[in-house]
């Protein structure tokens, strides 16, 4: 049957009808035709009084048999699931047992129960246990799993705790209620590394990360990340883990990063292994950050879990904000949290600005995968940030105690969550609660008044448009304010400015000279300050505000003034720009891994958001251009300091993936990339035949692809790690990352002739059609190519992986920004996608949201 998607209304809300007081599951395992006996035991929900059908979730299950209290009964079936009728139910409760069998081995949406490299594996959330039985699949209905698994393959594992095991089988016991959505099954020829965690009430817990053969020695930064993440936890938010095993498995066909199930966590492998040979520094900070997320979960997702999919954002926001925050104690906070916004403007602020725009909790949705989006994620991780900002930080620790006491065990909702804060402060949250119903990035304008020593500032907030929202009402913004004198000395320290209305003026009163301001620092509400400042002002606040974000913050809001600039009148390149960058350059008073940051520029598609946002039509081309000139100026201006610098960076000392030395590998490529630049690459070249890890690598290889050159070293390159699909990733977005515009669709042709672009991995999926659409000026190359070809790898992908195939579609998003005769090749991309016979029920959500665009 073809797909008839309906939409689902938050406002609709039911609870199930039926209580699940326990499940027991077994699995008979086998490629092609598994068994799955599901013995379900239901009683009457007192929150939905009368007398009701039975209705479970079920798709693409072979029912065998199905009974009622031993009593054989007639399910009617369809397409979406099986219906009892009331008459076959006694009304006190009855247990249900079914039969069905299932093909892991065809399953390629890798969700359900699929099998990646021999081995089983599941993807539940959000709606993937109806391919493994029939159940009301539902994060509100919870109940305690118990699992037999049976197979001949030696490492069988589920949720909970083990409680036996024989020749060919083992059953687990989860004592926890949970939603079917963290269910997960595992089972294969696995190694584990393993370690002990002590908790601070004495539990002992063991640990272990489970990969293929030969992937052991891989594990170790993961094993210990997971450890500074339970140790963290306790201390941070006095939670501590709840069972006696808590098992990882890396997993190389998945369509995101991992996943929480119940003691279980599930890993796309490229966020578990890492060896300073084959990752990157950037790997390293990320495996940790993703280990922490899914271990957080533990409280914020399964003992707490959201009472629909509409609370997505109840974990996802709370525990993406909880894990940077965790990332910011393990590392440098200032970098962390730079990095952070950056991550945020270029994903959330992108799709707030275009026809995808949904609220922190949206209120409708055809296909709830694609809801996990940067909106549900990072805002939704930025909203609780502000709370944290407006009601301080002991406010925030007694709400969230009251949180986890008053929730434990629950199916909860936002209304849930800002009760506790309104509970444990007294605030009243009414209007803060905007942020989660209303979509669009808020921007922010600035009127500057000094008159007889007073300092007044002036805000005035627009909330754009959104599809399906033109009006919006005034939200509360935090604005953390610092004021700094003529000299440079900070004359008001960072102070929160409470702003609810449309318009509102904050005085200052008893300053001897008109000071400086520093708004929004730390970058405390995610919006666009609009504020014009004269370079001067910014090169100011580069050199002098305390505020590490703010500083690092003036030198990017230079960066892309004067981008913009050459963009879009061909001025050149500023000199205030290019001294303002060399001072901070050499200035080893400062972390080497700020220095770093402040050396990269804006990238080119947040570039074109920008203009955008002026009300002007980006030309990718000429942003492309403009960004080259700027690094080729850079290059130049910064002259044999370079060199000095990259020399006195490499210490010689061993490989630590530590911040500290991440920041100097950080700030040492960056000064390798531009001294590229002028050296024709002899430099880059040796760098490359001396690597000592793969950031060094990568670094190398990156500054010889920038200026045309590493021909041979890519076929090192691939010679050397040809084998390693993780690695082989890099290689082949590197690559596609660094082509010309006019060339980057013909090398993504080339490379996807290759046998070994295995399209069918989501990875290397994204690896190379996902790094074409990212090459901006590239995908937006006024041939059309990059449309095309992107649109062309959808169709493909989409009959066997819906779900990748629609996050890759938001490749599109934007198009309504660009000119004419772009924005037809692209609309004439999306239409054809609409016509493809049998087209999934998520692209053509996407592909339909981006159309109504326009
Ligand atoms: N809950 C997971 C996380 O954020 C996200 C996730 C993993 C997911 N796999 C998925 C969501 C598949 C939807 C579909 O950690
Ligand atoms: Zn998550």
């Amino acid at each position: 049957m073809t797909d008839a998607p309906a939409t689902v209304h938050l406002a609709d809300y039911q609870p199930f009808t039926h209580l699940v007081n326990g499940v027991e599951l077994t699995f008979r395992l086998a490629p092609q035709a598994t068994r799955v006996l599901a013995r379900i035991r239901f009683a009457p929900n007192p929150a939905r009084p009368g007398v009701h059908p039975l209705r479970l979730d079920g798709e693409g299950l072979r029912l065998l048999a199905c009974s009622v209290d031993g009593q054989q009964v007639q399910a009617a079936l369809d397409a979406k699931g099986m219906t009892i009728s009331a008459a076959d139910l006694p009304p006190d409760g009855f247990l249900l047992e079914t039969e069905v069998e299932i093909a892991p081995a065809d399953n390629t949406a890798l969700e359900g129960l699929y099998m990646s490299k021999g081995m089983y594996c599941t993807q539940c959330e959000a709606e993937g246990f109806r391919k493994i039985t029939y159940y009301p699949d539902r994060p509100d209905v919870m109940a305690r799993f118990k699992v037999r698994i049976e197979s001949d393959l030696p490492i069988l594992l589920s949720n909970g705790n083990p409680v036996a095991k024989g020749k060919g089988w083992a059953e687990w016991d989860d004592p926890w209620p949970k939603p079917a959505y963290l269910f997960a099954l595992v089972a294969g020829e696995l190694r584990a590394r393993s370690g002990r965690f002590r908790t601070f009430s004495g539990r002992k817990v063991d640990l272990n990360i489970w990969v293929r053969p030969g992937d052991e020695d891989r594990c170790a930064y993961a094993l210990d990340a997971l450890v500074r993440s339970m140790k963290w936890e306790e201390e941070v938010y006095g939670r501590e883990y709840d069972l006696d095993v808590f098992n990882i498995v890396a997993v190389d066909d998945f369509n995101m990063g991992a996943m929480e199930n119940k003691g279980l966590n599930i890993f796309n492998s490229r966020y578990v292994l890492a060896s300073p040979e084959t990752a990157t520094d950037d790997d390293f900070a990320r495996i940790e950050a993703i280990i922490a997320h899914e271990y957080f979960h533990n409280w914020t997702g399964n003992r707490i879990t959201c009472r629909d999919w509409f609370q997505l954002c109840l974990k996802e926001g709370l525990t993406v904000f909880r894990d940077h925050q965790f990332s910011g104690d393990m590392r440098s906070g200032a970098v962390r949290r730079i990095e952070d916004v950056v991550v945020l403007r270029a994903r959330q602020f992108r799709e707030d600005a275009g026809p995808l725009a949904h609220p922190v909790r949206p209120e409708s949705f055809v296909e709830i995968n694609n809801f996990y989006t940067a909106t549900v994620y990072e805002k939704g991780a930025e909203v609780i940030g502000m709370l944290k900002t407006l009601v301080g930080d002991d406010s925030y620790k007694r709400a969230l105690d009251l949180y986890f006491d008053r929730h434990d065990g629950d199916a909860a909702t936002i209304e849930d969550w800002l009760k506790v804060f309104e509970d444990a402060t007294g605030r009243d949250l009414a209007q803060f609660k905007l942020w989660y119903s209303q979509a669009g990035t808020p921007h922010l304008k600035v009127a500057e008044d000094w008159a007889d020593g007073v300092y007044t500032l002036t805000f005035t907030q627009t909330n754009p448009p959104t599809p399906g929202q033109p009006k919006k009402a005034p939200k509360v913004i935090p604005i953390n304010l610092g004021l700094l004198n003529p000299n440079g000395d900070e004359v008001l320290p960072t102070t929160t400015l409470e702003m609810t209305k449309a318009k509102q003026s904050f005085r200052f009163e008893g300053l001897a000279a008109r000071p400086i301001p520093s708004i929004l620092r730390g970058f405390s509400a995610p919006v666009v300050l609009d504020r014009k400042a004269p370079p001067e002002e910014r090169a100011f606040l580069l050199a002098h505000d305390t505020d590490a974000f703010n500083k690092w913050e003036a030198g990017r809001a230079l960066a892309k003034d004067v981008m913009a600039e050459m963009a879009l009148k061909g001025a050149p390149v500023s000199r205030a720009w290019l001294d303002a960058v060399a001072a901070v350059t050499f200035d080893e008073s400062l972390d080497p891994a700020f220095r770093a940051l402040c050396l990269r520029l804006p990238g080119e598609d947040d570039m074109a958001q920008t203009i955008h946002a002026l009300g002007r039509v980006p030309d990718p081309a000429k942003i492309h251009a403009a960004r080259r000139e700027m690094s080729g100026a850079l290059a130049v201006r910064l002259g044999e300091g370079l060199s000095q610098l990259y020399k006195a960076l490499d210490d010689g000392a061993p490989f630590s993936p530590s911040a500290a030395q991440a920041g100097r590998r950080a700030l040492r490529l960056a000064a390798l990339a531009l001294l590229t630049r002028r050296d024709g690459g002899k430099l880059a070249a040796a760098a490359y035949a001396a690597a000592r890890s793969m950031t060094e690598e990568i670094g190398a290889l990156s500054a010889l692809l920038d200026i045309r050159e590493g021909e041979a070293e890519l076929q090192a390159f691939a010679d050397r790690w040809g084998k390693d699909a993780n690695v082989m990733d890099k290689w082949f977005a590197l690559q596609i990352a660094h082509a010309e515009p006019a060339e980057a669709a013909a090398l993504t042709g080339r490379l996807t002739a290759r046998p070994d672009f295995d399209w069918k991995n989501p990875n290397r999926f994204r690896s190379v059609i996902g790094a074409l659409a990212a090459n901006h000026a590239g995908f937006h190359h006024r041939s059309g190519e990059g449309y095309r070809m992107v649109a062309d790898w959808l169709l493909q992908l989409d009959p066997l992986n819906p779900q990748t195939a629609a996050r890759v579609s938001t490749a599109f998003e934007t198009w309504p920004r660009y000119d004419a005769s772009r924005r037809k090749r692209a609309k004439s991309e999306l239409e054809r996608i609409l016509d493809a016979p049998n087209l999934s029920g998520d692209l053509r959500e996407m592909v339909e949201r981006m159309l109504a665009a326009g």
